[in-house]
């Protein structure tokens, strides 16, 4: 039996976003598509200039040679002007961002979309990401939003109701979940589903990685400055490196299964290699077991140890073979009945998705992402409550939680830090 879908009825909007003013976007691109140009110029703004902001917006410069980056915002003036010098040494000409459309702030969101934008992209930590697709959908812009989509349940019911309003505006709403822009994962989950193993009895997904860097704390930081800079390490900003990072097995595991939610999981989690003395409050492993209605289930491993291997393979068993899926290998291979090795090309999926992004703009021919995107986020969130908790979480529990993590307000002041969870303690809510 296959397990409900998500319940639409009991979505509410829970973000406190503020919503855009109705911006319309310059939307040169659909002009252009009814006058039968191919090279419209598309304008572009970045917010959450970090690592991940500086490479999205490098990747959607590279991936169609008519973007322009014209408007960028981030919380801390240092990292806009970093990636600035950056764009304009590698694009010259194509995004030398004027210094009246860099936006420093909080609030830096609304002015980038009030900047006669055609697309955003969204790549600050993620406990914002709902508020700000809310807001790029009130504004009528196309959506490049980092993965995961949130880090709690009602981020989650939030940007189910703004893809909603994406999809009836005729709106892109694309994720950064990379790997399903991947020519080698895209040919063999393809070959997957068109029976190349037979049916999927079980998926064993790894995500061990090393742990990230900390950022020293400056004697005049603020609690949000500094955690902003660690953010990886907050449960309320990043959602626990299952959801930040491990999201990624987690929507392969999705993908393998057809992006159909499981009707479970349980799981083990913990500080292992972390003391008390160790700041920020997540996890450093986890252990998750997703079962769905007819018998199928998945594995997923992943903790973030230093000294210890790395791997991050995906192994997906069915009746008559087994995939095996290593994006950092890189491995795509079958084995059973039916051997294949993949021998196709591998180009930057970074590109790649950006490429598909902007031809659908341009062609009418939108990239969608949100029903799987908020699946695969969900089902991340649905790992982490289950480890924290000690309990089964059932798919409805996960979606229906209330659990808000993080202030209700954000300002350049101090935060509070909640407790590392304890299963059998910390109560599911
Ligand atoms: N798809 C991938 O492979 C991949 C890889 C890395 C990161 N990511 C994702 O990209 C996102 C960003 O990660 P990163 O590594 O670039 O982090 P980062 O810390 O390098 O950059 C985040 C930036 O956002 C800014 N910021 C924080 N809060 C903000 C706010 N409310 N408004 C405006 N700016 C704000 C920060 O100052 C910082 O410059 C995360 O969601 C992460 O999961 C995805």
């Amino acid at each position: 039996m296959t397990p409900p879908p998500l319940d639409r009825r009991a979505f509410v909007v829970a973000s406190a976003a503020t919503a855009a003013s109705a911006i319309l976007s310059s939307n040169v691109a659909a002009q252009n598509a009814a006058s039968g140009k191919r090279n419209a110029k598309i304008r572009v703004g970045l917010v959450g200039c970090g690592g991940r902001g500086t490479g999205a917006a490098g990747d959607a410069l590279n991936a169609d040679p008519d973007v322009e980056l014209v408007a960028v915002g981030d919380v801390l003036a240092g990292r806009i002007d970093t990636a600035c010098a950056h764009f304009t040494e590698k694009f010259p000409g194509r995004a030398d961002v004027p210094k009246d459309k860099r936006f420093v702030g909080f609030d830096a969101l609304e002015k980038v979309l009030a900047s006669g934008l055609d697309a955003v992209l969204l790549a600050t930590p993620p406990v914002f990401r709902p508020a700000q697709i809310e807001a790029s959908v009130n504004a009528g812009v196309h959506i490049f939003a980092e993965k995961p989509f949130a880090v709690d349940a009602p981020g989650v019911r939030s940007v189910i109701a703004s893809a909603k309003k994406a999809r009836e505006k005729n709106l892109s709403l694309m994720s950064g979940f990379c790997w399903r822009s991947s020519l080698p994962e895209r040919a063999i989950y393809q070959r997957i589903h068109e029976g190349g193993i037979g049916k999927i009895r079980t998926v064993y997904a790894t995500y061990n990685g090393s742990p990230n860097a900390f950022v020293e704390r400056k004697p005049n930081m603020t609690d949000m400055e500094w955690q902003i800079l660690n953010w990886y390490h907050y449960l309320w900003l990043g959602g626990d490196h299952i959801v930040e990072q491990a999201c990624h097995s987690v929507d392969k595991i999705n993908w393998a299964m057809n992006n159909e939610p499981p009707a479970l999981c349980w799981a083990v989690g913990g500080r292992a290699q972390r003391s008390d003395k160790h700041p920020g409050n997540i996890y450093d492993h986890f252990g998750v077991t997703y079962e769905w209605e007819d018998g199928r289930r998945a594995f997923l491993q992943a903790r973030q140890w230093e000294n210890c291997p790395t791997d991050n393979t995906d192994y997906v068993y069915g009746e008559n073979g087994i995939a095996f899926i290593n994006g950092w290998g890189p491995h795509h291979a079958i084995e059973g009945q039916v051997p294949w090795v993949y021998e196709g090309p591998t180009t930057n999926m970074y590109v790649e998705e950006h490429k598909d992004f902007f031809a659908g703009i341009r062609n009418g021919k939108h990239r969608f992402d949100a029903d799987w995107a908020t699946n695969s986020t969900l089902m991340a969130i649905m790992g982490r409550m289950a480890a924290y908790t000690g309990q089964s979480i059932t798919w409805e529990q996960a979606l229906n939680s209330a659990e808000r993590q993080g202030p209700t307000t954000y300002a350049l002041g101090p935060v509070e830090t909640t407790p590392v969870p304890r299963p059998g303690h910390t109560k599911f809510t």
